[in-house]
C-alpha cells in the first residue's frame, strides 16, 4: 500500500511536469504523440524512451502507439487519450504478444503494401516451437516475439542494433537459457551459451565476423525453436557442410551409429562447443574421437591407427619440402614453380581429411598417396635447387680466386714494366 502510494505520488509529480511541458508557450508544434509525450517522461516500466521508439523500425514505417495499444494520440487528457472509447488496451498480456504481433505480420496482403520481401509466416512457425506449444498450455515463462525483438527497440535482423542481428542472438538466447534461476523449473542445461562462445562457430561468427557461421537460431531455427532431434541433427549441419555429409553417409558408419541411436556429427564434434578438430582427433592417441568406441584388436581401431599414420606422413612431407624451398629461395634460387605444385599436395591433404568422413580408408589413401607423389617430386626439386646453390657458390668462390690470382699477376706485371732497366738513369 505504501509503496503503491509512492508510485501514484512520484505520477502526478511527472504528470504536472508533462503537462507544464505541454502548455510551455513557444514549443514548435508538431504531429502530436501525447503517448510519447506523455510517456517519454517516465522512468521504466510506464517509461518510454522516444529517441529508440523512434528509430525503430515500426515507427520509421509510420506505425504510432496507437497501432499496437489503441487509444487515441490527439488527446493530452489522460482519460481520453487512455480511453475505452478511443479503443486503449494498456497493458498487454505475455500471452497475447503473439496474436498481437501476428495481427499485422501474418496478413500477407498487409505486409505486402510495406514490404514484399518480409515473411509472413513467423506467428504460424512459432506455433510450431517449444516455446509456443508451452505457451499455449499455460507457460508464460518461454520466450514470445518481445523476448527475442524487444518491444520498442525493434529492428530488422540485418541490422546491427537489432537483438536478432546474427552476432547478437546468442546473447539474446542467452538471457533467459544461461539464467540457471530463471530455468529452474525446466529439466534442461543451461550450459549452451557457455559452450557456443568456445566453439569454432562462434569464432567465425562473433571474432572473425563471418555471418555465414551459424549461430543458435541457424541451428534451431528462430520462430520454429526446438531440439533438432537425432533424425535431423545431420540435416542442421549438412546445410553448410555438405561433403562431410555426403562421405558419412556413404560408409559404415551411417547404420552403425543409426542402430544405436547416436546422431550423425555431433557424436564426433559435439553440438554448441565445436572445436576445431585436428590429425590427433583421429587414430588411437587420447585427443582422437575413435578409442570412444573402438579398441585394441577391432576393424575400427586398426584402420584409424593407418589414417592418422597417413596423414602425419604427408602433413610431415609438406613440411619437409616446404622448409628446403623456403631456404633456396631465401638464397636467391627461382622456385616458385615448385612451391605452386606443393599446394597441390596441401590440397590432397585437405581432401584426405575431409575424406576420413567415410571410415573408408581405402578412400583416405588415395588422397594421401596423391599428395605423397607431389612431394616426391618438391623435396627432389628441392634437393636440386640446393645443390644448383651449392654448385654457384662453389663457382662464385673459384671466380674470385680467379680474380685476385689475375689482379696479383697484373701488379707483378706492372712493376716489373715500371722497374728501371739496368743502365737506365732516372
Ligand atoms: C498525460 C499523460 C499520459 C498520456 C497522454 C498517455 N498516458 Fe499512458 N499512462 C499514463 C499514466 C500516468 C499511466 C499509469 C496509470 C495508469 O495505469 O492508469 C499510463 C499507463 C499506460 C499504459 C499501461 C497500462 C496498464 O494497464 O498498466 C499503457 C500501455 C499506456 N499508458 C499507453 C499509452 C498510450 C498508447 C497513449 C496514447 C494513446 C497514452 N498512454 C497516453 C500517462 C499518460
Ligand atoms: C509493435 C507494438 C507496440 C507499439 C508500436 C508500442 N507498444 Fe507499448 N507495448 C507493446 C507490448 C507488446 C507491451 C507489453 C510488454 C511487456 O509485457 O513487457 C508494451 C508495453 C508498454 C508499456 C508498459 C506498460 C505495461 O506494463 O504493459 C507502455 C507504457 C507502453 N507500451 C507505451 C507505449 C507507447 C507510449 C508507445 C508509442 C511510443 C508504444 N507503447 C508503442 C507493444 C507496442
Ligand atoms: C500494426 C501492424 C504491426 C504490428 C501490430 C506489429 N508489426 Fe512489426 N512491422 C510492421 C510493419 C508494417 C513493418 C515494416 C516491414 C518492412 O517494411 O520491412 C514491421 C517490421 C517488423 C520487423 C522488421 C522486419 C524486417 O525484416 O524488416 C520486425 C522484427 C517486427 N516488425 C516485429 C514485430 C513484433 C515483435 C511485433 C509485436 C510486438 C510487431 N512487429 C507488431 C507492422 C506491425
Ligand atoms: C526465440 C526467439 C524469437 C521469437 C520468440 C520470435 N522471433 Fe522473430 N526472429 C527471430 C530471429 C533470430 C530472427 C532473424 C532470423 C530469421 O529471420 O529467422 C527473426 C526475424 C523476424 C522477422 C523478420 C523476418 C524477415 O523476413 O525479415 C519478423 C517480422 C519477426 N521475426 C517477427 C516475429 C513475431 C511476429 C514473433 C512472434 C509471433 C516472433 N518474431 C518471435 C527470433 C525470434
Ligand atoms: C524468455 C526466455 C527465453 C528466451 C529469450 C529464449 N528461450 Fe528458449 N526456452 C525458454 C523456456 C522457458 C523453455 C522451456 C524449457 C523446456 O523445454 O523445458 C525453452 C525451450 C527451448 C528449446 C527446447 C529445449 C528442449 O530440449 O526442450 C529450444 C531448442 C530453445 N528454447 C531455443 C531457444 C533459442 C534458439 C532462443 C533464441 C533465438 C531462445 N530459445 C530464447 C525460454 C527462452
Ligand atoms: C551448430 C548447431 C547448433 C548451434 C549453433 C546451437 N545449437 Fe543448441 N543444439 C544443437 C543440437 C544438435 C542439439 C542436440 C539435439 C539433440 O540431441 O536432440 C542442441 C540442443 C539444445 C538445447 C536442448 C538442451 C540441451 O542442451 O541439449 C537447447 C536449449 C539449445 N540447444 C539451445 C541453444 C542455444 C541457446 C544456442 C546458442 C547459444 C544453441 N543452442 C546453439 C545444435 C546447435
Ligand atoms: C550455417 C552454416 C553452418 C552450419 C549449420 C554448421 N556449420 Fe560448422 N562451420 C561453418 C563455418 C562458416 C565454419 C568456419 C570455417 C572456418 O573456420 O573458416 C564452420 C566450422 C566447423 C568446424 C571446424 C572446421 C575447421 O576447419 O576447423 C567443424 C568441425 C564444424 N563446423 C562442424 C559442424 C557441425 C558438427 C555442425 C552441426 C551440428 C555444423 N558445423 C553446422 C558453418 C556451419
Ligand atoms: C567418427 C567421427 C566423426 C564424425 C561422425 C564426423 N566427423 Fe567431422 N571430423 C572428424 C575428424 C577426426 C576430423 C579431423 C580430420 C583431420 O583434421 O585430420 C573431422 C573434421 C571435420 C571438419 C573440418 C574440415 C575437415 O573435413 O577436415 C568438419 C567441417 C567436419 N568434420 C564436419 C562434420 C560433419 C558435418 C559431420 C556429419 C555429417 C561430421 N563431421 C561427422 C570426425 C568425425
Ligand atoms: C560412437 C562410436 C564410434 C566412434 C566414435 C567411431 N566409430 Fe567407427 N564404428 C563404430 C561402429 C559401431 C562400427 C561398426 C561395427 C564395427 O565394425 O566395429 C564402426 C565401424 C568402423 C569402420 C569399419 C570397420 C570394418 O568393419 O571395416 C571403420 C574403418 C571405422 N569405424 C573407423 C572409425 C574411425 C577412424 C573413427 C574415428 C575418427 C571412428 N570409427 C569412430 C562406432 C564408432
Amino acid at each position: 500500500m505504501v509503496c503503491r502510494g509512492a508510485k501514484n505520488a512520484l505520477i502526478m509529480v511527472a504528470l504536472s511536469c508533462c503537462l507544464f511541458l505541454l502548455a510551455a508557450p513557444g514549443l514548435p508544434a508538431q504531429a502530436k504523440n501525447s503517448c510519447i509525450n506523455c510517456h517519454g517522461l517516465f522512468d521504466p516500466p510506464l517509461g518510454i524512451n522516444a529517441e529508440e521508439f523512434a528509430g525503430s523500425i515500426h515507427a520509421q514505417k509510420g506505425l504510432l502507439c496507437t497501432s499496437c495499444h489503441g487509444g487515441d494520440s490527439s488527446s493530452d487528457d489522460m482519460t481520453q487519450a487512455m480511453g475505452k472509447a478511443a479503443g486503449f488496451r494498456g497493458h498487454i498480456e505475455r500471452a497475447q504478444i503473439p496474436a498481437l504481433c501476428g495481427k499485422c505480420h501474418s496478413d500477407a496482403a498487409y505486409m505486402r503494401g510495406f514490404n514484399p520481401s518480409v515473411r509472413t509466416d513467423q506467428l504460424s512457425q512459432y506455433q510450431t516451437s517449444v516455446h509456443g506449444k508451452m505457451l499455449a498450455k499455460g507457460n508464460s515463462h518461454v520466450a514470445v516475439c518481445i523476448d527475442c525483438h524487444t518491444t520498442h527497440n525493434i529492428h530488422p535482423p540485418n541490422d546491427p542494433r537489432s537483438s536478432v542481428y546474427p552476432a547478437n542472438v546468442a546473447r539474446t538466447c542467452a538471457r533467459c537459457h544461461a539464467n540457471a534461476e530463471y530455468m529452474k523449473d525446466y529439466k534442461i542445461p543451461t550450459n549452451q551459451f557457455a559452450l557456443y562462445s568456445t566453439s569454432v562457430h562462434h569464432e567465425a561468427l562473433a571474432v572473425r565476423g563471418d555471418l555465414s557461421a551459424p549461430t543458435c537460431s541457424t541451428c534451431h531455427g528462430s520462430h520454429g525453436a526446438a531440439p533438432p532431434g537425432v533424425a535431423s541433427v545431420e540435416r542442421v549441419c549438412s546445410t553448410c557442410h555438405v561433403f562431410q555429409q555426403q562421405l558419412f553417409d556413404s560408409g559404415p558408419h551411417k547404420a552403425a551409429f543409426g542402430a544405436m541411436g547416436f546422431p550423425g556429427c555431433i557424436t564426433c564434434h559435439s553440438n554448441h562447443a565445436i572445436q576445431h578438430p585436428s590429425d590427433g582427433s583421429i587414430g588411437t592417441g587420447n585427443t582422437a574421437f575413435c578409442v570412444r568406441c573402438h579398441v585394441e584388436g577391432d576393424a575400427g581401431y586398426t584402420a584409424a591407427a593407418g589414417m592418422h599414420a597417413g596423414l602425419v606422413k604427408l602433413d610431415g612431407e609438406i613440411q619437409r619440402s616446404e622448409e628446403i624451398l623456403k631456404r633456396a629461395q631465401v638464397s636467391g634460387v627461382e622456385v616458385g614453380q615448385t612451391a605452386m605444385a606443393l599446394t597441390e599436395a596441401q590440397d590432397d591433404l585437405t581432401k584426405a581429411r575431409v575424406a576420413i568422413h567415410s571410415a573408408r580408408p581405402d578412400a583416405v589413401d588415395q588422397n594421401i598417396q596423391a599428395g605423397l607423389k607431389v612431394t616426391d617430386k618438391t623435396w627432389q626439386a628441392g634437393l636440386a635447387a640446393m645443390k644448383e646453390l651449392k654448385y654457384r657458390r662453389q663457382g662464385l668462390v673459384a671466380s674470385i680466386v680467379a680474380i685476385v690470382l689475375v689482379l696479383i699477376a697484373l701488379a707483378f706485371l706492372i712493376r716489373k714494366i715500371e722497374a728501371p732497366k739496368p743502365g737506365e738513369t732516372k
